[in-house]
Formats: C-alpha cells, sequence, structure tokens
C-alpha cells in the first residue's frame, strides 16, 4: 500500500496538473489561491487511502474523482467563509477578503461545477453510482449548512438537531469519500456500505473537534480565527453541550451572553468560555469525539481487512481527532 504521505504527493501532483491558470483571472485567481495553498486534503486522501485497500494501481481514474472532491469541499468553504463572516482560512485571508463577496460567490460557483467535470473521471460502469452518491451529498451538505445558519436565531437547539446538522454539513461527504474509493475499487456493496458508516462515524468525530478547536484551538497552528462560533452564535457542540448541562440558575446567564453584540467579541468569547469550563467541557468532548471514533472502528470491524489496513484507518481516524488545525 501507499504510505499516506506518497497518497499527499499523488494529490498535490494532481493538483498541479488541474489547469487552472486561465483566464479571466478574476474567476480562476481565487479558485487557484485556495486550492493550492493547502488544507490537509482528507477528504482526497481518505478515497485514495479506501480504494488502496483493494487495489494497488493509483491512477487518474480513482485521483480526479478523488480531487473533485477536494474541490467541491473548497468550494463549500468559499461560500461557507461569507456566510460565516471569516477572514482567515488556512492561515491566510478568505477569498471574500481578498477580492469581494461577488468574487467568492462566482469562483465558488465555478468550483462546484469543477467538482463534475473531474468526477467524470471515474470508469464508466461505476459513473451512475458515484454520480447519484456525489449529488445526494452535495444536497445534503447544502440542507446542513442552511440548518447551521437557521440554528444561529434559535438558542435552544437539542443534541439531536445538531447531530442531524453536522451529519448533513459535514459526515456525508467524509463519508461520500470513504465510499468513493470503495466503489471505484469495485467492492461488493456491503463492503461500500461498511466504509460509508466508518466515514460518517469520523465525520461527526471530525465536526466535533472542529467546534472543539474553534473555541480552543493555539491560533499559530490554527489558520482561522478563534472564537468566531461564539461570536456568531453557532450552535456548535459546545454550546450545544453547555445548554444541556448548565443549571437552570445559570440557564438565564448564557441568554444573556449569546446576546451580546459582535462588538464585544472579546468579552462574549471570554464570557461564553467560562459558561463551557463550569460543565467541565474538555471532558465531555473528548469523551464524545472517543466514542465516534470507536464506532467508526466498529463499522470495519467485519469487512475482512487484515491488520495493516486496518490500522491504516485507524491511524487515519486518530489523526484527524488529534489534529492542530
Ligand atoms: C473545514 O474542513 C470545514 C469542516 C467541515 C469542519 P477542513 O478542516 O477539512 O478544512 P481544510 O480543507 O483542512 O482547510
Ligand atoms: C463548515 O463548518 C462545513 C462546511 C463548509 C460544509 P464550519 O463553518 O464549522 O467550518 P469552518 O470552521 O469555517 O472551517
Ligand atoms: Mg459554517
Ligand atoms: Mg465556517
Ligand atoms: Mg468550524
Amino acid at each position: 500500500m501507499y504510505s499516506d504521505s506518497e497518497i499527499l504527493k499523488i494529490i498535490k501532483n494532481g493538483i498541479s496538473s488541474l489547469d487552472l491558470n486561465k483566464k479571466p483571472s478574476g474567476l480562476y485567481a481565487p479558485i487557484e489561491y485556495i486550492i493550492s495553498v493547502g488544507g490537509k486534503r482528507i477528504r482526497p486522501r481518505l478515497a485514495l487511502l479506501t480504494y488502496n485497500l483493494f487495489c494497488s494501481n493509483i491512477d487518474e481514474k480513482i485521483i480526479y474523482p478523488a480531487l473533485a472532491l477536494e474541490i467541491f469541499h473548497a468550494y463549500t468553504l468559499v461560500h461557507d467563509d461569507i456566510m460565516d463572516k471569516s477572514d482567515r482560512r488556512r492561515g491566510q485571508l478568505t477569498i471574500h477578503k481578498k477580492w469581494n463577496e461577488n468574487t467568492a460567490i462566482l469562483s465558488g460557483d465555478v468550483m462546484s461545477i469543477l467538482a463534475y467535470k473531474y468526477l467524470a473521471y471515474v470508469p464508466e460502469e461505476r459513473l451512475s453510482d458515484v454520480y447519484s452518491l456525489f449529488t445526494d451529498t452535495a444536497i445534503k451538505v447544502c440542507e446542513g449548512q442552511q440548518y447551521d445558519m437557521d440554528f444561529e436565531k434559535d438558542p435552544a437547539i437539542t443534541m439531536e438537531e445538531y447531530k442531524d446538522m453536522i451529519g448533513k454539513k459535514t459526515a456525508v461527504l467524509i463519508a461520500c469519500a470513504a465510499k468513493l474509493g470503495a466503489i471505484i475499487a469495485g467492492v461488493e456493496d456491503k463492503v461500500a456500505q461498511a466504509l460509508y458508516i466508518f466515514g460518517y462515524q469520523l465525520g461527526m468525530a471530525f465536526q466535533i473537534t472542529d467546534d472543539y478547536l474553534d473555541v480552543y484551538a493555539d491560533p499559530n497552528f490554527f489558520g482561522k480565527n478563534v472564537g468566531e462560533d461564539i461570536v456568531d452564535n453557532k450552535k456548535s457542540w459546545m454550546q450545544v453541550e453547555t445548554l444541556r448541562y448548565t443549571e437552570e440558575s445559570d440557564k438565564k446567564r448564557l441568554f444573556e451572553i449569546m446576546s451580546m453584540s459582535r462588538d464585544e467579541a472579546e468579552a462574549k468569547i471570554l464570557a461564553m468560555k467560562e459558561m463551557y469550563a463550569k460543565i467541565g467541557i474538555k471532558e465531555h468532548a473528548e469523551k464524545e469525539i472517543k466514542k465516534y471514533y470507536i464506532s467508526a472502528m466498529k463499522s470495519v470491524e467485519d469487512i475482512g481487512l487484515d491488520e495493516e489496513k486496518i490500522n491504516r484507518l485507524k491511524n487515519f481516524a486518530e489523526m484527524l481527532i488529534t489534529r492542530k488545525n
């Protein structure tokens, strides 16, 4: 099997081969800017990894569809940063800040279409399966993003509603990546489905970790502004869990903090972190992330992978939940 660093190299070479240096540069330069600078590239890495569990020759029929997921993901980030009013991403200015919102909208649109272009490299006999998987996934991501925005205005979101929202905005794309590799490798449905569930559970752990990092990340590694979820009244895992466990007598305070304005960002972040600390949120989060990690690993127990392959999935999963950015 290819190592993870070899897989990353394949992805980087693939990205360099995309022809993004095109005109009009006002449309393409922002795409090159966001795609070339990197990010963790976990979705194509996972797709290449699950493919490589069953097939040894990594070539363009898996590389380009894997890159399609990265391009689609990057598109969602470009639009997400407008929606979330975020200035920094991957350690640099977001596209709507460096250029403007109209640029971010249109460059994002092209990226979502480019994703379909590169998905079409799958072998013809798998095209219909891959297209329906990807289309269903892409629609769910938008649904999840809409819930994410709707929830900003609702102070009392339940854990169930939260999990449904992150399942859609984040977990389905990671699940899709894991299944894509398996489908292109031509495995039986049962195995592809087990990998989908693996990716979904991992995706849940991934978004809870993202919510955790939004509050507690080291700004030197994070690449995004810390504390934005609090300022935006996002119903992050931290917020929803805190509402669940805060004593009745303290709830009023919690809602007061949520109603603080963007002009009081620093004070709002500090006050909310105090509420988080009161319920001992770090331990709660660690436990929840571990729970999803364990169920991810459980879902691939019985699909006939040898120890080396299980370990590769395990290392990948661990990397996702112990990351610093
Ligand atoms: C950020 O995704 C958005 C979420 C779904 C949490 P990543 O954390 O994968 O972002 P990059 O691609 O590494 O920048
Ligand atoms: C983003 O969630 C999910 C998608 C882009 C679909 P977040 O809004 O938490 O992602 P970050 O923190 O901005 O990367
Ligand atoms: Mg968002
Ligand atoms: Mg965001
Ligand atoms: Mg986030």
